[in-house]
């Protein structure tokens, strides 16, 4: 099996999400760090926007779509959110990681808030090359709504099938799921409805910590398994080491 890896950056972790777009500069050097030494067959990073995107997707309610002659929103969070995606990718780029963004808005489509299409054939060229593809939520057409938002945790979901990803991993601002005070050590369909899992108080369209629960839980359906950790322990992630959060194993087919 080939250990090639996705590591998702939730928004929290790379903006101050009580902010008006304030990117957390060194908390994304210190990712790179880690990228940059990892050693594995394949990295793609999936990023969230956090206070670059949902502040203007929720202002412009582009959860429940676009309709003709409004359509400012599309551009106002497309654009918000690409520009977090420059940050990311220069980042990367001053510490010697190949990266290139690549903007879900032109490659994917989804119907009813669901992906139905991403093209995964330059991703996985990109990939074969060496090189380290930095995707991120994103603004996407759809079918049914006219627009919709796709998370980079439905992204996760989508591109870990489509590029056959051995392991999963979700850098958060917190040390894994929590019950309470408690780090879930490990999260499957049969256990979740016992968990007191919090919603963030953040401005989030996407669904917070159960959104990302359920993207998971659906993955682990495909046999593949994901991490949930604190940003902090993105090396350990990387290197196949201990990170005292959370596990979502998958499941055999
Ligand atoms: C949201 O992506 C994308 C936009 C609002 C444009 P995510 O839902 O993955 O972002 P975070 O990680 O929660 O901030």
């Amino acid at each position: 099996m080939s250990d090639r890896l996705i590591l998702k950056l939730g928004g929290s972790v790379i903006t101050d999400k009580s902010a008006d777009c304030a990117i957390n500069r060194d908390q994304l050097a210190s990712i790179a760090g880690s990228i940059a030494r990892a050693r594995t067959a394949g990295i793609a990073v999936i990023h969230g926007a956090g206070s670059c995107g949902h502040p203007e997707a929720k202002r412009y309610h582009l959860d429940v779509g676009a309709v003709t002659g409004q359509t400012e929103g599309i551009y106002v969070t497309h654009r918000a959110v690409s520009r977090l995606n420059d940050e990311v990718v220069a980042t990367l780029r001053e510490q010697g990681v190949a990266a290139i963004g690549v903007h879900p808005l032109h490659t994917a489509i989804a119907d009813n808030g669901r992906l139905v299409n991403f093209e995964c054939r330059h991703l996985e060229t990109m990939l074969e090359l060496g090189m380290v593809p930095v995707i991120h939520g994103d603004v996407v057409m759809d079918l049914s709504r006219g627009a919709c938002i796709v998370s980079g945790d439905q992204l996760v979901r989508y591109l870990a099938v489509g590029l056959a990803i051995s392991r999963v991993g979700l850098a958060t601002d917190v040390p894994g799921v929590l019950d309470g005070e408690r780090v879930v050590p490990e999260i499957n369909r049969d256990t979740l409805p016992t968990l007191r899992i919090g919603n963030s108080i953040h401005t989030d369209v996407t669904g917070g910590m159960r959104g990302k629960i359920n993207e998971l839980l659906e993955l682990s359906q495909a046999g593949i398994g994901s991490d949930i950790f604190h940003v902090s322990r993105v090396a350990d992630f990387l290197a196949g080491a201990a990170h005292g959060g959370t596990i979502v194993k998958g499941m055999k087919k």
